[in-house]
């Protein structure tokens, strides 16, 4: 589906995460069918009339209703932009551009999906889980956050997934970070999906190199460059691969975790 621009309206806000919001918003007709795990939008977060902030800010899409096309945001406040949309209430209309960016790859013999999540990381993994769910696909998905208040509740996955989860504190799981638990699960993993902050891929990508034979499993990280235009046009979202320099709202935001240029 090429990206459209629309308005649409927010139709539940719940709070998620500690200080997050997950927000459902509605879309044109056909656009939960086109939607696959690992697109994002870009939100206009401002009110009608004013230019401030004025770029649109990007959030993974976390889930969809294909048969009533609405979609979920998991938006955390940062700045500006996020603080405005996470206290936007039921009935605000909200301008959207998407959906935008490539998808996850899953290929049809990977049976046995590991994800891992870290923060608000954990949005595109879950439309993921979903979709893999619904393939008959097995998913382990490991979420790490500081304390128990940041974990996303075990009821936003579909019930086949194995959720298991580590906390900085040891308030809930695993004490310490959501990468320590890799090991176990690396053999049994055909792929790997991760979402995260930069130091969690770090982590990963050297227990993952340590622990694997060869390049198997694969990896798929959806890396958060800071964006503006979103269809490639600024070249402000750039992301270093072995391939040169890419626009990752275009190309990505996923990306092989070997084809990157990690600095
Ligand atoms: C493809 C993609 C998907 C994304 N998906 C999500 C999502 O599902 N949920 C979500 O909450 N966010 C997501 N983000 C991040 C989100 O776009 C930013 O948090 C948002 O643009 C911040 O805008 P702002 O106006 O609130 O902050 P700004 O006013 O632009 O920034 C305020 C301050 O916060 C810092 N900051 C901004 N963003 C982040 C960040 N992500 N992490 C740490 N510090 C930050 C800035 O450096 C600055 O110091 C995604 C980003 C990308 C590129
Ligand atoms: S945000 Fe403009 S090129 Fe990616």
């Amino acid at each position: 589906m090429r990206p459209r621009e629309f308005s649409g309206e927010i139709i539940d806000v719940q709070p998620v995460m500690g200080d997050a919001t997950l927000i459902t918003i509605t879309a044109p007709s056909g656009f939960g069918d086109a939607v696959r795990a690992g697109e994002f939008v870009n939100v206009l977060c401002r009110a009608d009339g004013s230019f401030d902030p004025l770029l649109r800010r990007p959030y993974s899409i976390a889930r969809v209703d294909r048969s009533r096309d609405t979609f979920d945001i998991l938006v955390r406040p940062y700045g500006r932009g996020s603080e405005w949309l996470a206290r936007q209430p039921v009935g605000a209309p909200v301008g959207i551009l998407g959906p935008l960016g490539n998808r996850f790859d899953l290929p049809e013999k990977a049976r046995h999906l590991l994800m891992v999540a870290g923060g608000v990381g954990a949005a595109p993994l879950m439309i993921l889980a979903d979709e893999a769910v619904e393939q008959g696909r097995s998913v382990t998905y490991l979420m790490g956050a500081m304390d128990e208040g940041g974990l996303l509740p075990a009821s936003s996955l579909p019930t086949e997934v194995e959720y298991v989860v580590a906390t900085d504190d040891g308030s809930r799981g695993h004490r310490g970070f959501v990468t320590d638990l890799l090991p176990d699960y690396l053999q049994w993993a055909d792929e790997v999906f991760a979402c995260g902050p930069e130091a969690m891929f770090r982590s990963l990508r050297s227990i993952v190199v340590a622990n694997r034979i060869g390049r198997r499993p694969r990896v798929q990280v959806s890396v958060e460059r800071t964006m503006a235009c979103g269809l490639g046009a600024c070249l402000g979202c750039v992301v270093e691969t072995r391939a040169g320099m890419q626009a990752s709202c275009v190309q990505g935001p996923v990306y092989d975790m070997d084809e990157v240029v990690w600095t």
